[in-house]
């Protein structure tokens, strides 16, 4: 018997692992090359800094005869990132000192680590997360793979949030016995993935308020990738990290530098408010890794010491808007408005949300994305994005990657499939 068809007995978490998502969309962009993308969440590659990057690692290697950063670094990251980090962020978090933010800071591969660790050190199996409705379809996978159930954030029929609606679920929850299970809420607040909407000060205020009220006072995780790409101004409610509401609550704030700066240099960041929280989550970061990649982050500090990362920024903000505007128009050229379709214009981020028809079925096994797929054009179904009762109908496009006149060659092609089925 070959060893490739010896049985292999898989744990719980072997077993309900699924391919995910995103890779197999990644994969497919990457090797299609005719195929347009509007579906992974990449950035610009014309827009990354390599000149950026390259001057500085030329100096960190000119300037040292001790290249400690391409030794390990430490499990929590290195010290001089998280104080440029607390420096930055504390202009927004003025509650804090660059100090303090630093201190409750962990340094992890991507964002996208710091979510699977907070899944991880807070709930088991059949426990239940509270998510935004829609959600990032990537963390919602990561939730399903470790068992968890995710549970929507009541919305109103424009996407902002239902505090009445909420209120009445908690209820309903504790009175089915089943409140004592959530053991988080996560929302992606600022330009969000997928729906490019940032909450609101009230919003947010009205999330903490129906939690607290019924002695619901879990960890919340706000997921801020986007915060830092506005087109012409931030988004002007302050985080969960500054808000009186959310006082009593232990608190993980999550932030980015790969879709601001380099996503291929692939840092992210949180800070945690709650000491033993903190303790956990870098417990279980150092089984993962015992730290990310230090050259990474010693490039990264320079950049933010040296003012390369506002710089990129206000490089790629211009650059981005008029990505979005691209699509915007051709979706609008194409007459897709005319078919039924209803999209925002948004702010920030690198999303258009698109809600069809409600008879337009856009899940990726349906009629609609095989047509898209043969006029060249992919997409992300926006069912993947709801923890709950998913809608069909919707549709994630993304305007990171592709120039404009790919961008309205991709809408062209998706406006033409939605038009055939008016
Ligand atoms: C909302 C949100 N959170 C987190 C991530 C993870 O990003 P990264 O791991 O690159 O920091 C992404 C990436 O697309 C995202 O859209």
């Amino acid at each position: 018997m070959s060893a490739t068809t010896t049985p292999v007995l898989f744990s719980d978490l072997g077993r309900r692992a699924a391919p995910p998502t995103i890779a197999r969309l990644m994969t497919v962009a990457i090797e299609t090359p005719e195929l347009l993308s509007l579906a992974a969440g990449f950035t610009d590659n014309r827009t990354l800094p390599a000149g950026e990057v390259a001057d500085v690692a030329r100096s960190l290697a000119a300037g040292s005869s001790d290249p400690e950063y391409l030794q390990y670094g430490t499990n929590q990251g290195r010290q001089g990132l998280r104080r440029v980090l607390g420096e930055r962020l504390r202009s927004t978090e003025p509650a804090y000192s660059a100090e303090q933010l630093a201190e409750r800071m962990i340094v992890t591969n991507g964002s996208q680590q710091a979510l699977y660790l907070a899944a991880q050190v807070l709930c088991n199996p059949g426990d239940i997360v509270l998510v935004d409705r829609p959600s990032y379809f990537v963390f919602l996978e990561v939730l399903l793979g470790l068992g968890i159930q995710a549970r929507s954030l009541p919305t109103h029929a424009d996407g902002s949030l239902d505090a009445t609606k909420l209120g009445e679920m908690l209820d309903a929850m504790k009175a089915r016995g089943e409140a004592d299970r959530i053991r988080a809420v996560y929302f992606v607040s600022y330009f969000s993935n997928p729906s490019a909407r940032s909450l609101s000060a009230q919003e947010k205020a009205g999330i903490a308020d129906a939690l607290q009220r019924r002695g619901l006072t879990v960890p919340v995780i706000e997921d801020a990738a986007y915060r830092d790409l506005y087109f012409q101004a931030p988004h002007n409610a302050p985080s969960v990290l500054s808000m009186e509401e959310w006082g009593p609550f232990p608190k993980l704030y999550l932030s980015t530098l790969t879709k601001p700066f380099a996503t291929g240099l692939k840092v992210g960041y949180g800070v945690c408010t709650h000491p033993e929280l903190l303790k956990k989550l870098l417990h279980v970061k150092g089984h993962h890794d015992f730290g990310s990649a230090n050259f990474n982050q010693a490039v990264l500090e320079k950049v933010i010491a040296d003012g390369g990362f506002e710089r990129q920024l206000k490089r790629i903000r211009p650059m981005y808007a008029a990505k979005m505007e691209a699509l915007h128009a051709s979706l609008e050229a194409a007459g897709l408005e005319r078919a039924g379709w209803r999209w925002n214009r948004p702010d920030g981020g690198l999303y258009l949300w698109l809600e069809a028809p409600s008879d337009v079925d856009t899940r990726l096994d349906s009629r609609f994305c095989k047509e898209c797929l043969e006029a060249g054009v992919v997409y992300v179904p926006g069912d993947l994005c709801f923890g709950d009762e998913a809608p069909t109908h919707f549709v994630r496009l993304s305007f990171g990657v592709l120039e404009p006149n790919d961008l309205a060659e991709a809408g062209r092609r998706f406006g033409s499939v939605a038009a055939r089925f008016r």
